[in-house]
């Protein structure tokens, strides 16, 4: 019975830790707001960014399972990165009538039109992991994502009390225009403000993936040792690119995670290798096991029952101090 009366918000808070921030009715987020259709199978879209990191694969996997374990019927569609990509997926889904959208996007500009159109056939858009930038936020029923800041400042602080206060920091940001850059970016930066004798003496895009990372790293270190300032610390917007850091790190001679110390977001398992071997110094996750939480939504919509505007993941952080004994129980 008191299962019964748990609202959905609870039950996405006990899922993934998840703080509610605003609540709002189905209906005034834009969905039909009515029962849910008699069809036995639902069906619903999903747009996924593309396979750029390993917390990337892990989104996916989870939202592929928990779909298969419901018995939901999942149109999955990689965009490759290209926001075009997931407005065309969002069109053909809404041609095929979905029951629902999952919507994981990659930058947060840009979305009004397609959301409207959504909006107007009735579709529910779940927004998965990265949040949008509409003037209205009725065009999509919830959002469940970490808070990019709060995981930006926490490295920051971090980083800030290894190096006692000072030294040159370079830094690898992810996607232009995508919500964990700007939010990780300024919760850095915040926390760095505290500390005047930390200076960010160079920042650029690796794009998220760990190729990219290497290279601007390697680019970074040429600078340095072309009679450049000295890099005491790379912090990396995600594990993937600090993995390819790294490897450019120790290509240079160096040794990665006390000559330069390395810092980066996700906690994904091989971040934790790379903590074991002392190559990393320090990770903050950023939980990607959201296809429970995002099934919860769409039921929870489809049945006329009342989200939160905003579902917060709650992550911890983790250092080379603890690496080896919670390596074990990491999931991904
Ligand atoms: O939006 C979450 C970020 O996107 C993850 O930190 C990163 O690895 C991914 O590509």
């Amino acid at each position: 019975m008191r299962k019964k009366i748990l609202t959905v918000a609870a039950v996405l808070a006990g899922v993934l830790g998840l703080t509610a921030v605003r609540c709002d009715s189905a209906e005034s987020a834009g969905t039909s707001g009515g029962k849910r259709s008699d069809r036995k199978t639902i069906t619903v879209g999903f747009s996924q960014i593309g396979a750029e990191s390993g917390w990337r694969t892990a989104e996916t996997k989870s939202i592929r399972s928990e779909a298969a374990r419901r018995g939901v019927n999942l149109k999955f569609s990689d965009a490759q990165q290209k926001q075009e990509n997931q407005i065309k997926a969002l069109g053909a889904f809404i041609a095929q009538k979905v029951d629902a959208i999952i919507l994981a996007p990659v930058v947060e500009a840009g979305w009004e039109p397609i959301l409207k159109q959504a909006k107007a056939a009735k579709i529910p858009v779940i927004l998965v992991d990265r949040g949008v930038n509409v003037s209205d936020d009725s065009l999509y029923t919830t959002l469940i994502a970490s808070d990019f800041v709060a995981e930006g400042k926490m490295a920051g602080e971090w980083l800030a009390g290894k190096l006692n206060g000072q030294g040159n920091v370079v830094e690898l940001q992810g996607t232009p225009g995508a919500a964990p850059a700007i939010d990780r970016k300024k919760g850095f930066a915040e926390a760095l403000e505290k500390h005047p004798n930390i200076k960010i003496i160079k920042s650029q895009t690796g794009e998220f993936t760990r190729a990219k990372g290497k290279e601007v790293m390697e680019a970074f270190l040429k600078g340095a040792q072309g009679g450049g300032t000295k890099i005491d610390a790379a912090y990396a917007h995600n594990d993937d690119m600090a993995l390819g850091a790294i490897q450019a790190i120790e290509e240079a001679g160096l040794k990665s995670g006390s000559d330069v110390l390395v810092v980066s977001i996700d906690g994904i398992k091989p971040a934790f290798e790379a903590m074991v071997a002392g190559k990393l110094n320090c990770t903050v996750e950023c939980n990607p096991l959201l296809g429970p939480a995002a099934f919860d939504a769409v039921e929870a919509v489809l049945a006329g029952r009342p989200l939160p505007k905003k579902s917060v993941v709650r992550d911890r952080i983790f250092d080379q101090s603890v690496a080896k004994e919670v390596i074990g129980s990491r999931e991904y």
